[in-house]
């Protein structure tokens, strides 16, 4: 199995809802650039493979007790950290479903010429409903029209970042040639919804294009994942529903033509740590405690039921949450959630308690948190993860500090960075140059 990935998540001042009140420094800090200068440096220490920025569109009802995960525009934020980086890949989400092709193929390829060949695009098609009234809709579209819209979105792109030809630019200042136009080709793309004629006002950068992470687990999503992306970042929170994903995801890759191990699957992972199983329990509940019912509401959202539908010591309400037809959000969320109560028959607070925000939780030691990501890691169920930390940045420097380290000395973990791009550094196949990526949409169809 190839080495382990790693990435950090940095979403508001920490994945848990009493971040902001557990931490030391201002509860404003999410909007400061030295706190993102923080978390990068600490990725970097670590070799972390990447630091990654979540995306909301929408200010809700919650943002008014914690701050906005994904307030900030990943995009101008990550390229900062371009700055004071060399190595760390920069992965900034940003919606199919609410942004134009050619603008969001400049911003991201924009990244990657600053970063030197670090960047990627993690593509959603968003699933907060809020977000639809600031674009002039009455409602998300559904999640099937949203990814249909997503494939030939993802499509132009894709062939924007590669309108510049390998050879392109000349600059040959004697000769006074700056570039060939013949190796610059517009694209020509009239679609369903997209009309667009390019080419990219940039050219190729150091990678070829910018990577493709993918967030989304419903069966649109992975097929979308499995055609184009190089990641995959998805919820998973038992070993078994992780390894059935990892295997359905080798199947759907395979069925596209591409090799193993093209695209990479991260779950995300939330670390709780403490010197002692009780002292991690202690900082869990000191958080939880902090955090009031935010989670609650996180995940009556992502379950699609209301709040008042929720009771602690009583199991999810399942054929509450099946029965509900008119369902637009995450499907990847929803039955993560679901799954996790059926079948260890969970209380709402034990899912809460294991299913912090969907992803896989673990309450513990430097070596039980190890362990567990080992144990994933070789089972078949991850080729690493997205770590979601509890509280930012402490909860970073612990990891680093003591999880990694571990890792490392088992082998599992790498000590320097394979490469200076992002590509090279995942270990990921270099796109032959000179070419145009064909669309493989409907080789498993
Ligand atoms: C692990 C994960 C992370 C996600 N992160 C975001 C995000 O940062 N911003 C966003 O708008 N949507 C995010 N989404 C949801 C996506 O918008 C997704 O494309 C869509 O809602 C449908 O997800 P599904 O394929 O699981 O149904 C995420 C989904 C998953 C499963």
């Amino acid at each position: 199995m190839a080495g382990l990935v790693l990435n950090a998540v940095a979403m508001g001042l920490g994945m848990h809802p009493g971040a902001w009140r557990q931490r030391d420094g201002s509860p404003f800090d999410y909007t400061d650039l030295d706190y993102y200068a923080e978390i990068a440096r600490l990725a970097e220490q670590g070799r972390l493979h990447a630091m990654f920025l979540a995306d909301t569109l929408a200010v809700s009802e919650e943002n008014f007790e914690r701050p906005n995960l994904g307030a900030m525009d990943p995009t101008v934020v990550l390229s900062a950290l371009a700055s004071i980086t060399t190595h760390l890949g920069l992965v900034a989400t940003a919606s199919s479903t609410y942004n134009e092709p050619y603008n969001l193929a400049r911003r991201i390829s924009s990244l990657d010429h600053l970063s030197r060949g670090r960047a990627a695009w993690n593509i959603v098609t968003t699933f907060v409903p809020d977000v639809a009234a600031n674009f002039g809709d009455a409602s998300l579209p559904k999640s099937e029209g949203r990814y249909q819209r997503a494939e030939e979105f993802v499509d132009v792109v894709i062939r924007l970042w590669e309108s510049w030809q390998d050879t392109a630019l000349i600059g040959d200042k004697a000769a006074g040639r700056f570039a060939d136009g013949n190796q610059v080709q517009p694209i020509d793309h009239h679609g369903e919804f997209y009309n667009v004629r390019g080419p990219s006002t940039l050219p190729r950068t150091r990678q070829v294009r910018p990577l493709l992470f993918q967030a989304g687990s419903s069966d649109a999503g992975r097929q979308l994942a499995s055609r184009v992306a190089d990641v995959i970042f998805t919820a998973q929170n038992t070993l078994a529903a992780a390894q059935d994903f990892y295997a359905d995801i080798q199947r759907r890759v395979a069925g596209f033509g591409r090799a193993p191990g093209s695209l990479k699957v991260l779950p995300g992972l939330i670390p709780i740590l403490g010197g002692t199983e009780a002292e991690a329990r202690a900082r869990k509940d000191e958080l939880d405690e902090l955090g009031g019912h935010a989670e609650l509401k996180k995940l009556a959202l992502r379950v699609g039921v209301p709040v008042s539908a929720l009771e602690l010591d009583k199991p999810l309400p399942v054929d509450l949450i099946r029965a509900n037809e008119k369902f637009l959000g995450a499907e990847g969320f929803r039955s993560a959630a679901m799954r996790l109560s059926e079948e260890e028959g969970l209380t709402v607070r034990e899912v809460l308690y294991r299913n912090g925000g969907g992803h896989f939780q673990v309450v513990g030691t430097p070596e039980q948190v190890a362990d567990r990501i080992a144990e994933w890691h070789g089972a078949g169920a991850a080729d690493g993860f997205n770590l979601m930390i509890d509280v930012l940045p402490s909860g970073l420097r612990d990891f680093v500090e003591q999880v990694v380290p571990i890792l490392q000395a088992r082998g599992l973990f790498h000590r320097e960075y394979e490469g200076k791009t992002l590509r090279e550094s995942l270990g990921l196949p270099a796109i032959p140059t000179g070419r145009l990526t064909p669309s493989t949409r409907h080789a498993a169809e």
